[in-house]
This record gives C-alpha cells, structure tokens and sequence, in this order.
C-alpha cells in the first residue's frame, strides 16, 4: 500500500499586533472616508473589519472648503473638503458614547496647525474610554512656519510626534503625506522621535478644470487624489518606508479588492486602510478579510506577516 502523507490545511491567523494594539484582522476603514463611525451602520458590518478610523478631529469645530469641494478623475477622486469637523468635545459628547458598543477597534484621527494642538488633543482623547489608539494627520499647515504642512518638514514631523507620545500613552500611529521628494526622510524622522506605527499614504496633491465653465472644478484649485489612481504610487512608498523603519507600517491608497490588499501587505505592511473605495460602495472593505483568508489557505500561509516579501 502506498503511504500517502495527509496534508492538513493551514487555519490562517489574521489578528495583528500594532505596538499594544491588537487588531483582529488588518483591515481598516481609513479616516474622512466613513465619518464618525455610524453614519455606515446599516451598510456594512463594522464588527467584521479589525477597526475603524475617525473623521480627522481638530480642536474646535471647522467648516471646511466652500463647494465644489469632489470632482472625480479617470480612476480617481479629487477632494478639497478642508477637514471640515465638529471639534473634539462635540465628538467625545456626542459620537463616542455609541461607538464604545461597536465590537472593532476604534481609532481617532487627529489634525492641528501646531505642536501645541496636537498635544492639547492627544492629551484630551487619552483620558477617554474606548479609545485604542491616536492616528496623526501630519498634512495639515504649521501656521507658525507660514503654513507650510508639518508632514513635508522632516524636523517639523518629529516635533508633532515627539509631543503626540508625550501627550497619550495609547498607540501613536503617524500617517504620512506623498507630496514629499524623499518620504523614507520623514519616516525614519517620526520613527526615532517615538512613533509606535506610520500609515501612508494621504491624498496627492492634485487638480482638474472643467472646460465647460472654464474655471478650475474645485472651488480651492487644488485637492487631495485619491482612489486606485494613487494604487501604484502608495504602493512603492510602503515598499520603501517598510525597508527603511523598524516599526509597523499600514498601507492606503487606492485599494478596492482583496488582491488590492494583498499587494500591499506583500510589500510588507502590517494593514491596509480602505478609503474612497467605500465612497464607492459602502460595504467593500467587509469582504477584504474573508478574501486575505481565503489567498492565505490556498498558500499555506499562517500569519499576515508571512505574506511580506524579501527586501
Ligand atoms: C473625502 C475624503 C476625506 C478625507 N479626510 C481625511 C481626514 O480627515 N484625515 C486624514 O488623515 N485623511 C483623510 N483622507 C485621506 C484618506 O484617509 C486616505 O489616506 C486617502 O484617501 C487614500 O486612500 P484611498 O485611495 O483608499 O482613498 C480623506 C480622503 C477623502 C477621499
């Protein structure tokens, strides 16, 4: 008789570790893409992704660009909301009491026009309950420094960073602007000034004119691309932030598909966040985690980080 060996399928594991925090599967919903939380419920399943991320929060209420502030591009999204927010208390008032029901990890963005903003929130949310971990836009204008964005001066980056993790002892996760020449510069930057995690990339900077009323389609001029337009540009900057820090790294950019997803935990990052993808149809990051599952078995893959490529 021949002595057939029995293979026993591999049980992919997709919880990961972000510093403390602990995600049940690496798939996010990315900030300014699904409000605060449950504007979506009814939509799609919160509880099944491994967290959610708030709606950029700044210390006062903001109203934002005047309209047009979207215009859509082949593949893409063009978007001048200017951060419009309703301010950090009306959200701990209002919004987090039903979000501590949800059963997925709750993370809030933040965004500031100085050092000093940024530690007077991150301060404010670390007393609170529910609350598992602070994502930082570094893409907002140091009004100090003329306006210039805090996440294309290296220098600048860190001092947000350094006064984020003075601030909180919750997970500090910096996320990251493309419009830089050099973006591993920052990344090494806000990793030795303490950040726990980086997450890359926000939108880039872009336009577009409607020929029609000759004038350019957002009231701003300029707004921020995003969806799979962006894909392959996100992708090569997490593959060159990946090899160029010791700390986790989540992708965002563009991604739709699980194979989307997949590309990107390949170039080594830890999670993936899902942004104009849900614009387009709400539900599309709960069926990302069955699909990594699903590509893992079939590979025999066991952890999400075994899926990460060599150098
Ligand atoms: C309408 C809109 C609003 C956004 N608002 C925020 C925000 O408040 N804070 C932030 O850090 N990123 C914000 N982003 C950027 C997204 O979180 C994400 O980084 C970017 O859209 C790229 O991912 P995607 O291609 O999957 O959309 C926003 C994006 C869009 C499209």
């Amino acid at each position: 008789m021949i002595n057939q060996k029995k293979t026993i399928p591999v049980c992919p594991d997709l919880s990961i570790n972000i510093g403390t925090l602990r995600l049940k599967n690496p798939v996010l919903l990315a900030s300014g893409t699904c409000g605060y939380g449950m504007e979506l419920d009814g939509l799609l399943d919160l509880d099944k992704l491994g967290g959610i991320i708030i709606k950029g929060l700044s210390i006062r209420p903001r109203s934002g660009n005047p309209p047009p502030r979207l215009a859509e591009t082949p593949c893409g999204l063009l978007n001048s909301i200017g951060l419009e927010n309703i301010g950090i208390e009306v959200f701990i008032r209002d919004k987090l009491p039903c979000l501590r029901n949800i059963q997925t990890s709750l993370i809030v963005n933040i965004l500031g026009n100085s050092v000093e903003e940024y530690f007077e929130m991150a301060k404010r949310l670390d007393r609170e309950e529910g609350i598992e971990a602070i994502e930082v836009n570094i893409s907002c204008p140091n009004v100090k420094a003329g306006g210039i964005a805090f996440g294309t001066d290296p220098e600048a980056a860190a001092s947000v960073t350094h006064a984020v993790k003075k601030a909180t002892g919750l997970p500090v996760i910096i996320k990251l602007t493309p419009n830089v020449t050099d973006i591993t510069e920052v990344a090494r930057k806000v990793a030795s000034a303490g950040a726990d995690a980086i997450s890359l990339i926000n939108t880039l900077l872009g336009m577009a004119i409607d020929i029609k009323f000759r004038r350019p389609a957002l009231a701003n001029v300029f707004g921020g691309l995003s969806g799979p337009a962006i894909k392959p540009i996100a992708l090569r900057m997490v593959w060159q932030v990946v090899r160029a820090v010791d700390i986790p790294v989540i992708g965002i950019g563009g991604i739709i598909t699980p194979d989307d997803a997949l590309e990107f935990l390949m170039a080594g990052a830890r999670a993936v966040q899902i942004g104009t993808a849900t614009l387009i149809r709400p539900s599309t990051a709960e069926d990302l985690p069955a699909g990594i599952r699903d590509y893992m078995r079939a590979n025999n893959i066991k952890n999400v980080e075994n899926l990460r490529l060599p150098a």
